[in-house]
């Protein structure tokens, strides 16, 4: 993806004049606006849909910045050398001079921060001098957009500008940890908890209970591609399009199968996992149909978000 300046240009032009526009994130396309303006930021509420108890991730460029808003400690800083910028948000607590709207943190007083990699919104980052709030770029409830046509999908001509990005590489949302007290994982995501557990050294308490509303990002119905989906199938049934990891026999040709990856890597079908669902729906299949997917590295993260998408 190379940059275009004159684009990045106009982004900073929109949020600076308190618009809500999209913006490409590693993970999946966010819906961006000033953390530090209540104004912008209750757009993003109502374009969403969103109900105001939840509240949102805030995107950082540097960790200076940061720490205008947020304390930080030292596991925070174990993590940020190793994984920062990347598919990792973290749980802090607010600064008693943090100029963070009241908004985004539902007047509690702490903050999901993340420093996203995607080299085109670091530029806009790089050029702001605020930080920026972004949920994923979605009407609630349903998927994730991993591409500028997925927006479009969902948001029409609502949104004043999305600023072009590819199409992302992780596809899947950031993990969250909140780091106040014990380490604890609230959302699997982008990044593998094992890999966060050998960093920290300990075993990491995972807190996304599927029954308990702990946050609203742990409802069932989040993630749904807007028809029933089945995991763990072995015989789908005629009316289900079937989802693979990838092509077992060469020769098959049926229509109804679709494949998550060329390789057999799972890191390439989280990439594809929600591009796939939604191509699907618009082909108009009236159900989904999953096969066993492996339940380890990455694996767990695309099972927690086929589970979800189970319940709708
Ligand atoms: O990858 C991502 O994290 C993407 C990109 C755009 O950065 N963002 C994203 O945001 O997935 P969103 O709003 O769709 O999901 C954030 C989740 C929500 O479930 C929200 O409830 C939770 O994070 N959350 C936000 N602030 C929180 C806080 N202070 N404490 C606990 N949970 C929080
Ligand atoms: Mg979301």
């Amino acid at each position: 993806m190379k940059f275009n300046q004159s684009n990045i240009k106009k982004a900073k032009k929109y949020l600076d004049k308190d618009y809500c526009i999209g913006v490409p994130t590693e993970t999946v396309y966010g819906l961006a606006a000033n953390a530090y303006s209540s104004y912008a930021v209750q757009k993003i509420y109502r374009l969403k849909k969103r109900p105001k108890s939840n509240p949102l991730i805030v995107h950082y460029s540097n960790i200076n910045d940061l720490k205008k808003d947020c304390l930080i400690n030292n596991n925070f800083l174990k993590l940020y050398k190793k994984f920062s910028p990347g598919p990792i948000t973290y749980i802090l607590n607010l600064t008693k001079n943090s100029k963070i709207s009241k908004i985004v943190t539902n007047k509690e007083n702490n903050l999901a921060v993340r420093f996203p990699s995607h080299k085109v919104l670091k530029k806009l980052l790089n050029m702001l001098d605020y930080p920026i709030a972004a949920p994923s770029a979605n009407v609630s409830t349903r998927l994730s957009p991993v591409q500028t046509s997925d927006i479009k999908e969902d948001f029409g001509n609502k949104i004043k500008y999305v600023l072009e990005g590819g199409k992302c590489n992780v596809g899947l949302e950031s993990t969250i940890i909140d780091l106040r007290n014990k380490p604890k994982i609230l959302r699997l995501g982008g990044l593998e908890v094992s890999k966060i557990e050998k960093v920290l050294d300990k075993k990491i308490i995972i807190s996304t209970n599927l029954k308990k509303k702990t946050i609203p990002g742990q409802s069932r119905v989040h993630y749904s591609p807007g028809i029933p989906l089945r995991m763990n199938v072995i015989n789908p049934n005629k009316n289900e399009a079937y989802i693979l990891l990838k092509k077992k026999k060469k020769k098959n040709n049926n229509p109804n199968y679709f494949y998550l990856s060329k390789k057999n890597d799972l890191a390439e079908a989280a990439k594809n996992l929600y591009s796939l669902l939604r191509k699907i729906k618009n082909k108009g299949y009236e159900a989904i149909a999953v096969e066993k997917i492996k339940n380890s590295g990455i694996g767990q993260t695309i099972n927690d978000r086929l589970i979800r998408a189970s319940k709708f």
